[in-house]
């Protein structure tokens, strides 16, 4: 793990290896989908890290134990529709007991701006630790946006896991969010003039659902 300021670079092996097979264009969807979860379940790990925890006697068939236990923080899983939905279930498999909303956010493909068409949250975020999650981050526009309209919600605080970023969607996302810590697998080298990560894995969202 290598952290700057607010970023974490979850560079796990594990996780480069997956990333790697995850770029592939000859990976398949059902592949990519599979990977995906995966890579959300290991960055969960590393995303979680900070959970608070209390301290609890627990009865071994031996002896009394003194241990460790999460101290019941209520958590929030939020994708940004559609590709942050193939992160959900990686999230989830750790933390059963975490709330899922929505956020539907599109990219306008000539002015790269995000268009919301869809918000559904828990009713009870303001107390909740939001985990904000989708694969890319390339100008950074959706999950800034994204960000906002949690924030207007007010929850305790709040993550921001991807697993690809451009450096210009990692700067534009720390400058609007100061106050969200951010977890990546990879920042990679700069956008396409079409706002494509590059080398990046393509269109998260169409390798994730098979629609391209
Ligand atoms: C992709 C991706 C992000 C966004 C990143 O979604 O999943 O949400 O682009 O780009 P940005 O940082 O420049 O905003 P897309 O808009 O393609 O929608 P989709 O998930 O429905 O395919
Ligand atoms: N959205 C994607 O799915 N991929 C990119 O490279 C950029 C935005």
């Amino acid at each position: 793990m290598n952290s700057m300021s607010n970023i974490t670079i979850t560079n796990h092996p594990l996780i480069q290896h997956k990333l790697s097979i995850l770029r592939d264009k000859n990976t398949a969807s059902k592949e990519f989908r599979a990977l995906i979860s995966e890579i959300a379940m290991l960055m969960c790990y590393e995303a979680t890290r900070d959970l608070e925890l209390k301290e609890v006697d627990v009865e071994t068939p031996i002896a009394t134990a003194h241990v460790k236990k999460l101290s019941g923080k209520k958590l929030a899983i939020i994708p940004i529709l559609r590709a942050g939905l193939g992160m959900v279930d990686g999230m989830t498999a750790l933390i059963p007991s975490a709330r899922v909303g929505h956020i539907g956010l599109y990219r306008d493909p000539d002015t790269l701006q995000p268009v919301e068409y869809y918000c559904k949250l828990p009713h009870d975020i303001e107390e909740r630790d939001v985990i904000v999650v989708d694969p890319m981050c390339a100008t950074g526009g959706s999950a800034i946006d994204a960000i906002m309209m949690i924030k207007k919600r007010g929850p305790k605080n709040i993550k921001f896991v991807c697993t690809i970023a451009a450096p210009e969607g990692l700067k534009a996302l720390q400058e609007a969010h100061p106050d969200v810590d951010i977890y990546c697998a990879a920042q990679d080298d700069c956008l396409n003039e079409h706002g494509y990560i590059v080398p990046g894995l393509g269109d998260a969202g169409d390798r994730i659902f098979g629609t391209k």
